[in-house]
């Protein structure tokens, strides 16, 4: 079954809306296998986000990530990826529409609220990231 990783950004965090995504995942029909509220140190910021690299906004990308503590989840389902990148709407909120998380809940491209993999290389590089294997459960549902 296909799983992506998910992370509420610290300003997510911060404006307690760890719950509201969380049901929109679990209502849309998928399923939590891993989760944990963690502080993020400069390396696995720097690792994370290695592509931006060298874009002008990375140390302020750092900064953001690492300045206060994230959510950080495996989710699992048919089509997850890009059912969950669909739901998180465009990376800048100006541009995501009402309905998704982004649209609802964000208004800067910096503090854009949610963090989702674009593809299945990025979830499988991500996923092995942020999780050791003792930490994403085997789970299919059986009710
Ligand atoms: P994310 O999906 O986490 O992946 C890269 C992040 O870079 C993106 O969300 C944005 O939050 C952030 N980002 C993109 N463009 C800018 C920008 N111009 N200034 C600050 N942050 C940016």
């Amino acid at each position: 079954m296909e799983k992506t990783f998910i992370m509420i950004k610290p300003d997510g965090v911060q404006r307690n809306l760890i719950g509201e995504i969380v049901a929109r995942f679990e209502k849309k029909g998928f399923t939590l296998v891993g989760g944990k509220l963690m502080s993020v140190s400069r390396e696995l910021a720097e690792q994370h986000y290695a592509e931006h690299k060298e874009r002008p906004f990375f140390g302020e990308l750092v900064d953001f990530i690492t300045s206060g503590p994230v959510f950080a989840m495996v989710w699992q389902g048919n089509n997850v990826i890009t059912t969950a990148r669909n739901m998180m709407g465009k990376t800048n909120p100006v541009d995501a529409a009402p309905g998704t998380i982004r649209g609802d809940f964000a208004v800067s491209v910096g503090m854009n609220i949610i963090h989702g993999s674009d593809s299945p290389e990025s979830a499988e590089r991500e996923i092995g990231l942020w999780f050791g294997q003792d930490e994403v459960v085997s789970f299919e549902k059986t009710i």
